[in-house]
């Protein structure tokens, strides 16, 4: 049996930070909504509970019972977490005259106590919170403190184990919260350590093999890292009876389509690809409304891939390279819980298939291990992230195939230079932008008039914020100095230099 900590989410943005740092220890975790824990599931070792951006005088607070958990399992409060449990149990939680934001010392801190050893007075601790404990009840005592707050670790007394942090041990900041966390997942919890990417491909590939039997399966290939990872291990699982398609709607890369073909071939899947780029050129001719763009390309997605998939005779599921991040059920602060989503968006409901998600329950981070672990190259599992719609969301105004060629030469210089100056895995994603406008330029003793080109190249971490990257100037001399000799219709290159938020990293 797979054992577990359950993280209960009341909120926090660092929920799904908890759960990658777990992970990092090597065990296996989930996380569930704050109400939702599963009390008759006997793998469950330990139980986290999150932060939040309630107090818990809120009305609309998250509330759990905590009481249900208490003495069967190990406990974990974090921030909101541990201001709740003192709370309810006859504590104080009141509101500080200004809310903590950063780093913190720890001071008093009990040394000997299971869940701060190793952990040496003076540890740098990050803090966010409005609201502080300012008396324990009885049942609980203090084991460490910061000088601005006297409540920042408790633990309950007569051994009880259920212990609380004001502080965030899961930010990176947090020196000591690594340890923290290991002290409490492994030695307190006991965790065997024994997730690993091994181990989850050889229970997934036979759990796949008993879900699906003789089964056939279809998947999407985008080229992209998760669904490259998930056709691998199907492949691993079930052989010839999943058919991979992979759909060229004439907006990728520059000999993106036959590459990725090579590969997925090289790799021994059953992939079927189709050139629908004529369709797709035809379709968005004269469009120039990016959602409008964007709305051509999903749903003429959707057709090709539906009438290839139902070319498989008694075809019965469809397998996505979702991931857990697409799928962890988030809270909204009005207190219901949102739909999951799906990778690539209509399909399942137009295709009545049932569906097969192997990678549901890994990172981002686990799903490359995985992909490297089952002998999948580099060159695949550090890809950039590439937007569904491809260049098409690249080329400001309408398309046309002649605009893609443009582009696809620009873009191809850029990455190929990121490649060649080893520049390509310091950053988060890149690519170039065909403008909408053309400028004057001379070239020999002619002036010309012809296209701007934008790069964009961005640092980030989850594509929710992102800064540009700080390319050196000699690298992009040379790659602006490329584009305009080598890619006719181009006279000018500029550099996005936009952070997200407020800009986003596509320009469309
Ligand atoms: P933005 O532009 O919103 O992009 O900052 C964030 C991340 O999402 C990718 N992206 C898309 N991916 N279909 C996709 O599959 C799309 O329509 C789309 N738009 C943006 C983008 O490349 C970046 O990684």
């Amino acid at each position: 049996m797979q054992e577990k900590i359950i993280i209960l989410d009341f909120g926090s943005q660092t929920t799904q930070l908890i759960g990658r740092r777990v992970r990092e220890l090597n065990t296996y975790c989930e996380i569930l909504p704050y109400n939702k824990f599963p009390h008759d599931d006997p793998s469950v070792i330990g139980v986290i509970l999150s932060g939040s951006p309630f107090s818990v005088y809120d009305d609309k607070a998250f509330k759990t019972d905590i009481a249900a958990l208490r003495g069967k399992l190990p406990i974990l409060g974090i921030c909101y977490g541990a201001q709740l449990m003192a709370w309810e149990m006859g504590g104080n939680v009141e509101s500080a005259p200004s809310r903590e934001y950063g780093r913190a010392q720890l001071t008093e801190v009990e040394e000997s106590n299971p869940l701060l050893h190793s952990v040496a007075p003076g540890s740098q601790v990050w803090m966010s919170h409005g609201d502080t404990i300012t008396s324990l009840p009885e049942s609980l005592r203090p084991i460490a403190s910061t000088d601005r707050v006297p409540v920042a670790a408790y633990q309950a007394v007569d051994g009880e184990k259920l212990w609380g942090v004001q502080f965030h041990p899961e930010v990176y900041h947090s020196e000591c919260g690594m340890q923290i966390l290991r002290n409490f997942v492994v030695d307190i919890c006991g965790s065997r350590c024994d997730w690993s990417a091994a181990s989850f491909i050889e229970s997934t590939v036979n759990d796949l093999r008993r879900q699906l039997g003789d089964d056939k399966v279809v998947l999407g290939l985008s080229g992209g890292v998760d669904s490259s990872v998930a056709a691998v291990l199907l492949n691993k699982a079930i052989g010839s009876n999943l058919t991979c398609i992979f759909v060229d709607h004439g907006m990728l890369r520059k000999n993106e389509f036959t590459n990725v073909m090579n590969d997925y071939e090289c790799l021994g899947l059953n992939v079927i690809g189709v050139d629908a780029s004529a369709k797709f050129f035809k379709e968005l001719a004269g469009v120039t409304d990016p959602e409008r763009k964007r709305k051509i390309i999903g749903k003429g997605f959707i057709d090709v891939f539906d009438e290839e998939a139902h070319k498989v005779k008694d075809v019965k599921w469809l397998a996505q390279g979702t991931i857990y991040p697409d799928c962890i059920e988030s809270l909204s602060i009005t207190g219901t819980t949102i739909k999951s989503h799906h990778n690539v968006g209509g399909l399942p409901e137009k295709m009545n298939l049932k569906l097969c998600e192997p990678l549901r329950l890994l990172f981002k981070d686990e799903v490359r291990a995985v992909g490297r672990e089952l002998g999948i190259p580099e060159h695949l599992i550090s890809r950039h992230p590439f937007p569904g719609p491809g260049l098409a969301v690249r080329i400001l105004g309408d398309i046309t195939p002649e605009k893609v060629a443009v582009l696809q030469e620009a873009d191809d210089i850029f990455i190929q230079g990121l490649r060649d100056w080893d520049l390509y895995n310091k950053v988060w994603q890149a690519g170039a932008i065909l403008l909408p406008v053309q400028s004057v330029g001379v070239m020999g003793d002619e002036r010309t008039y012809e296209r701007a080109v934008a790069l964009r190249a961005v640092t980030s971490t989850d594509a929710m914020t992102a800064d540009w990257a700080h390319l050196p100037y000699e690298f992009m001399a040379k790659v602006s100095n490329d584009i305009i000799n080598k890619v006719r219709g181009v006279n000018r290159v500029c550099y996005d230099i936009s952070s997200k938020p407020p800009a986003t990293i596509e320009w469309e």
